[in-house]
Order: structure tokens, then C-alpha cells, then sequence
């Protein structure tokens, strides 16, 4: 019994790697539990997933894999991926501008998996990577699994939060192995024109550093797809990522790939991720067959929920800068807007969204969460519930947040008044 308990009190180590790992978007739902096991109603605005908020999986994707699953396809796949769907995500590339073939793409689960295996390929321990700040946060947090740095560049909130290509160009050191580019952006809601992808792949090419292009939401821009970066140089050093997640709308399938563009100089980095793609095994196999199905068949689903994007990117920023203290630059794709509300100093931007959750039960992810400063007072609205539910959120918002601002500006003031 002495024993038992002697060992109970020593507790086992874990990886010194997993301090650095945070992910708040997942976080901050510990702190939402909380609030509704007191009976509060919580609008959980934390996650882009389109299927929690009533959207569907189109029937013949759902089709495609139960038909796998009775066809016998069962089993570990190739460790790449099978090959019918590698070559519709070659083709699919390719007819979009970036000539790929079917031995450059491999099957992922999902973006995430994407992303993991090509930063495992690229980076050491101490290495750098560029990382957009705000930022989604899986960069950062594989990096510290790695022991690698997320060196950030900035995005620029007054310039329709486009990348500071001068901080970029100021930023890469020999140390640089990568530099990531989400467009369309979570979580902004951005679209780089043309001049910016050009310039970015200019700087990748002239450093030999290649881009990470995240193109998770590049059928999802509100006027028409976003050809991939790749598509504006073919030989430049690139590695595309996407999924079924968000313009197939079945996020829980962990249905994803990624092409190596074809510049001779990305080879090693090519064989590098097969080898860590045979250490996994495979992806899910039935829903690599929905992946030929997705990118072969009717897509018309894209159109209707496009369309129910755009109502929703309406209503939230006609509704956001309707209130007293925020500002929201206007998104341009997928489902996510980044507003900025004026904190008085010393309150940070975790401080107002649990503030905000605790009074009203709305969650939304605080801009810290994605790396921005904490008093800068941004923070992250997935925009994926009806538009009727918005208003009622937006009608929350607006009710709390001068409230908040003046509660907080009057106590920071009485506490000065104090010292
Ligand atoms: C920019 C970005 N990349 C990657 C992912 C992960 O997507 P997946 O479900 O394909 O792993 C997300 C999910 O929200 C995302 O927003």
C-alpha cells in the first residue's frame, strides 16, 4: 500500500516539446464546458467545421466510400495513397495551372497530416520556418513538436491583412527551411492577389526555401476558385496541401493531400516525405476513394454553400462594425472574419472573449490564440451558423462588449488612481 501510494505521488515524466504545443482553438472548449454545465446556452464559434453548423457531405462522396468499404477496400492502402485518386488529385492540379504527376502527390490525413509530414521532412531541430502571424495554429505547434523555431511575418490588418513581404524578405536566414503561405487565410478570411503570390514565390526560388502553400480553401473564394500558388510558376519550389475538410465539407473523413511541385530541386525533399508516409502506414483507405470521387465528379454542392458563405460574410461584417469598439476588415473566402475590438491597456484579448463567453455563452478563439500581441484585442468569429442565429449572436456581442470596455477602462482607471 506504501508503495502504491509512493508511486502514485511520482508522477511520469512527459517530452519537455509538449509545453510548446498549444493549440487554442481546442483549449479554450475546457473553459466553454464550464459555463454550459452552469446552464448557459454556448455558440460554439470556435471550429470551421461546416457540418456542425447543418451543412452536408454531397450523397455521392458519401456513396464512394460506403461502396469502398463493401467493394472490400478495407485494407492498408499503398503508403502514398491508391493510385486512381493520386491521379485525380494530379489531374485536378494540373488542369488548375500546376503540372504535377500522379507520383507527386501523396495521400494525407488530412491537411494536418499534410503539413506534419512535409515540416518532418524539411526541418531539424533549431531550424526556422516562416510562419504567418496571425496564423493557424497547427504550424506552431508541429514546429515544437519538432524542436524547430516558427520564426513570424507579419499580416497586415490595414492592408486587407496581406502578407509584409519586407518583413519576410528581412526574416530568412540560412536557418530557413520553409516558408508557409496560407491563401485563401484562416484566419482572415484574406486573398493574395497575383503581384503578392508572384512575389512570394520569387523570394522562395531566390532563397531556395520552399513554400508551404495551403490551399485548403482555395475552392472557396467568394468570387470564383483560387488557381493554386504553384500555377504562377510551375518551377518553383512549392508543396500544395488540401483536403476534402472544407470545399467537400467532410472534415471528420481526415481526407487529405499534398503535391510536390515538380522543380528538380524538390526531390529529396519528395522522397524524404514518402519515407515518413511508410512509417504511418496509409491514410483511411475508404475515404481516399471519395477523393476521386470529389475531384472527378459534380461539384455543384461548391456553388450553394459559396453563396451561404456570402450571406454569412454579410451579415457578420455589416453587423461587427455596427459596434461601438470593433472593426472587422472584410473576409473574401471560406467561413472565418478576424474583428479587432479597442481594449483599454492592460486587458488582454483573452480577458474579453472569456469575459464574452462567461456573460453570454458565446465562444469565439482570442487572437493570441493565433499569435497575434494579447492587447491588440483580436480574436477569430467562425461565421458557419444560420444567418438568423447570427443576428442573435451579433445581437450578444453588441449587447456586451461596450459594457465590457467601459467596466474595464473604469477599473483600470480606479486601480491607477490607486498606485
Ligand atoms: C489553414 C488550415 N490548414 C489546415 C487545416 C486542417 O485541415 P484538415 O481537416 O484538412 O486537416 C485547417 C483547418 O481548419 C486550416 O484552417
Amino acid at each position: 500500500m506504501i508503495a502504491f501510494l509512493a508511486n502514485m505521488s511520482r508522477m511520469i515524466p512527459v517530452s519537455s516539446r509538449i509545453s510548446g504545443f498549444t493549440y487554442a482553438i481546442r483549449n479554450i472548449v475546457a473553459e466553454a464546458r464550464k459555463v454550459e454545465a452552469s446552464g448557459t446556452r454556448v455558440r460554439y464559434l470556435n471550429i470551421g467545421d461546416p457540418i456542425a453548423f447543418g451543412f452536408s457531405t454531397p450523397p455521392h462522396l458519401i456513396e464512394a466510400v460506403s461502396r469502398a468499404m463493401r467493394d472490400g477496400h478495407n485494407g492498408y492502402t499503398q503508403s502514398i495513397g491508391i493510385l486512381e485518386a493520386r491521379e485525380a488529385v494530379a489531374h485536378d492540379f494540373t488542369r488548375r495551372g500546376m503540372p504535377v504527376s500522379p507520383d507527386h502527390v501523396v495521400l494525407t490525413s488530412g491537411t494536418s497530416e499534410g503539413i506534419e509530414l512535409a515540416l518532418g521532412a524539411l526541418a531539424d531541430e533549431g531550424d526556422e520556418v516562416l510562419v504567418p502571424v496571425p496564423t493557424y495554429p497547427l504550424y506552431t505547434a508541429v514546429l515544437a513538436k519538432l524542436g524547430a523555431r516558427a520564426v513570424h511575418y507579419h499580416l497586415d490588418p490595414s492592408n486587407g491583412w496581406q502578407p509584409d513581404l519586407d518583413d519576410i524578405r528581412r526574416l530568412i536566414t540560412p536557418a530557413t527551411r520553409a516558408l508557409v503561405v496560407i491563401d485563401p487565410n484562416n484566419p482572415t478570411g484574406a486573398v493574395y492577389p497575383d503581384a503578392t503570390r508572384r512575389a512570394l514565390l520569387k523570394i522562395a526560388s531566390d532563397h531556395n526555401v520552399p513554400i508551404l502553400a495551403d490551399e485548403v480553401y482555395g475552392e472557396l473564394g467568394y468570387n470564383g476558385p483560387i488557381a493554386p500558388m504553384a500555377s504562377l510558376d510551375p518551377e518553383a519550389p512549392v508543396i500544395a496541401f488540401s483536403s476534402l475538410s472544407k470545399a467537400y465539407l467532410a472534415p471528420g473523413w481526415r481526407a487529405g493531400w499534398l503535391a510536390v511541385g515538380r522543380s528538380g530541386r524538390m526531390n529529396d525533399v519528395l522522397v524524404a516525405i514518402r519515407k515518413l508516409a511508410d512509417g504511418r502506414l496509409c491514410s483511411p483507405g475508404p475515404m481516399q476513394h471519395a477523393i476521386t470521387a470529389a475531384l472527378t465528379m459534380d461539384r455543384s454542392h461548391q456553388q450553394v454553400f459559396i453563396d451561404a458563405l456570402k450571406e454569412r460574410a454579410d451579415v457578420s461584417l455589416a453587423r461587427l462594425n455596427a459596434i461601438d469598439g470593433i472593426t472587422c476588415v472584410k473576409p473574401e473566402s471560406a467561413f472565418y472574419a478576424m474583428p479587432k475590438v479597442d481594449l483599454p491597456a492592460g486587458v488582454t484579448d483573452e480577458d474579453y472573449i472569456v469575459s464574452l463567453l462567461r456573460a453570454t455563452g458565446v465562444l469565439c478563439v482570442y487572437g493570441s490564440g493565433f499569435g497575434l500581441p494579447a492587447e491588440d484585442g483580436f480574436f477569430r468569429v467562425v461565421f458557419l451558423a444560420s444567418p438568423g442565429e447570427l443576428h442573435e449572436i451579433y445581437d450578444l456581442i453588441a449587447g456586451f462588449t461596450p459594457r465590457f470596455i467601459a467596466e474595464a477602462a473604469a477599473s483600470r482607471g480606479a486601480v491607477s488612481a490607486r498606485s
